[in-house]
């Protein structure tokens, strides 16, 4: 089995992380259980930001805390002096919970309410990453109205798709995100915002993908990217300062994945800029990158509690935890894999092979298919199950009215909630009974 980060097996044969073991977590704290590895969380943030101090001058690692937020872990973005790239007003109000400074937020979405805009421009994000037309114009009226200026990335399709392995790439993107460079579109729209007087366009953006495996995809996307600023600078005479390229680096799930470390992706980046820059007569930009998964999977473990073994003979044997696709949908909407151990039974040989299986009502709720554990696998042992720390808790649902897990950072032997589980009754705070549904009412 693969220890990510400081898991390890203790002398009782037990899984430990962050030097805490996690029989110990259960105890104390319940399953479903997400435990994160706080060191190994620094330790991919530090990667991130120490390469490029080697390879570029002016960089931003901003944390896409889409795959993974909590009070805490915007907290600990700012320790590690990651910025942040939030997508939504509730993201925006967790960071500012935490203290985040909000002049380093880049705010994201294809389709911003007003309302969240009205918020973004209080609390003061530093960039509104624009998506479309329409929000450049809602944005230019809002800030006019409250006689202020707001700073913009133009977020931009470059026609380069990638996927784990490979890439595609097209000359027209079909996608909800995003201006098409191809046709002219994203110089169109540059030219409109550099025509509007309450928003200061800084740069553009772009996103190629997720689980990102290969990294000619990102070199491509860098060309047309440059391709584009000089193109806006030859129309407009605007010099883009700002360069984002998004997130996607991949992970490791499941044996053979074989992710590319943060280093090379950034020395790719500062390759592909630092070259392609002066050859279209630009300045070198801030290069601007927004990772997620790679700064929080590996460091995501859930911890389950094993209840009914079900063997239905010559067919499979269903092992069925206290959690399932509430804390980790990730399985039946991306058909995403993972692997497993027993928690206290790692010495165990690992013989056993089963089908691990959910507590909700759906035949689809199946979270690892024919695995191996424990041959001594039984009701009330542990079950690991590793790497899931992006968007398994972002993702979390109700479904079944089961209360989203709690959260809990591991760290040289000590171990802190950070978010707690929730109880029925908070679940159900928001409901209100209208009179006449209350029991007794005249029907
Ligand atoms: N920046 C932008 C604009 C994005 O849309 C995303 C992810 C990221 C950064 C971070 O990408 P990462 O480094 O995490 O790959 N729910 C899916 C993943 C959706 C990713 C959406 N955008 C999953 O569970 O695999």
């Amino acid at each position: 089995m693969h220890f990510y980060g400081t898991a390890a097996q203790n002398a009782l044969g037990h899984l430990t992380v962050g030097g805490v073991d996690v029989v110990d977590l259960a105890r104390e704290y319940g399953t479903p259980l997400y435990i994160m590895d706080e060191a190994l969380i620094r330790r991919n943030c530090r990667a991130y930001v120490e390469s490029f101090r080697q390879h570029y001058p002016n960089f931003d690692v901003a944390y896409a805390s889409k795959a993974f937020l909590c009070t805490a872990m915007a907290a600990l973005a700012e320790q590690e002096g990651l910025s942040l790239d939030v997508v939504s007003g509730g993201e925006i109000a967790t960071a500012r919970q935490a203290g985040f400074p909000m002049e380093r937020t880049y705010f994201h979405g294809n389709n911003k309410s007003p309302e969240e805009i009205r918020l973004a421009m209080e609390v003061g994000v530093g960039r509104f990453v624009v998506d479309s037309t329409r929000e450049l114009h809602l944005l230019e009226n809002m800030a006019a109205e409250r006689g202020r200026t707001v700073r913009i990335l133009l977020r931009v399709t470059p026609g380069v798709e990638a996927h784990t392995h490979e890439y595609i790439s097209t000359g027209q993107l079909d996608s909800k995100f995003g201006i098409p460079i191809a046709g002219g579109l994203a110089l169109e729209a540059a030219r409109e915002a550099l025509r509007l007087s309450h928003v200061e366009l800084t740069g553009f953006h772009c996103h190629i993908g997720s689980q990102i495996f290969d990294l000619e995809g990102y070199r491509i996307a860098v060309q047309r990217m440059l391709d584009l600023a000089a193109a806006v600078r030859a129309e407009t005479g605007f010099t883009a300062s700002e360069l984002s390229m998004g997130g996607g680096l991949g992970v490791r799930y499941v044996e053979g994945d074989r992710p590319v470390p943060p280093e090379e992706l950034v020395a790719c980046l500062s390759a592909a800029v630092r070259g392609g820059a002066p050859e279209r007569g630009l300045p070198l930009p801030k290069l601007i990158i927004e990772p997620g998964r790679s700064i929080v999977a590996e460091a995501g473990t859930t911890l389950y509690t094993v209840g009914t073994i079900k063997e239905i003979p010559g067919v499979r044997t269903y092992l069925a935890v206290d959690g399932g696709m509430g804390d980790n949908i990730r399985p039946a909407l991306y058909h995403a894999e993972y692997e497993c151990a027993v928690a206290n039974k790692l010495g165990s040989e690992r013989t056993r092979r089963v089908t691990v299986v959910g507590r909700y009502c759906e035949s689809g709720d199946v979270l690892l298919t024919d695995v191996p554990v424990a041959a001594d696998v039984a009701p009330g042992d542990l079950l690991a199950v590793f790497a899931t720390g992006a968007y398994n808790y972002s993702m979390a649902s109700h479904y079944n009215r089961f209360p989203t897990p709690a959260v809990v950072f591991v760290s040289d032997g000590r171990a802190d909630l950070v978010v707690r589980r929730e109880s029925f009754a908070e679940m159900a705070a928001n409901d209100l009974l209208p009179e006449r549904l209350r029991a007794g009412a005249p029907r």
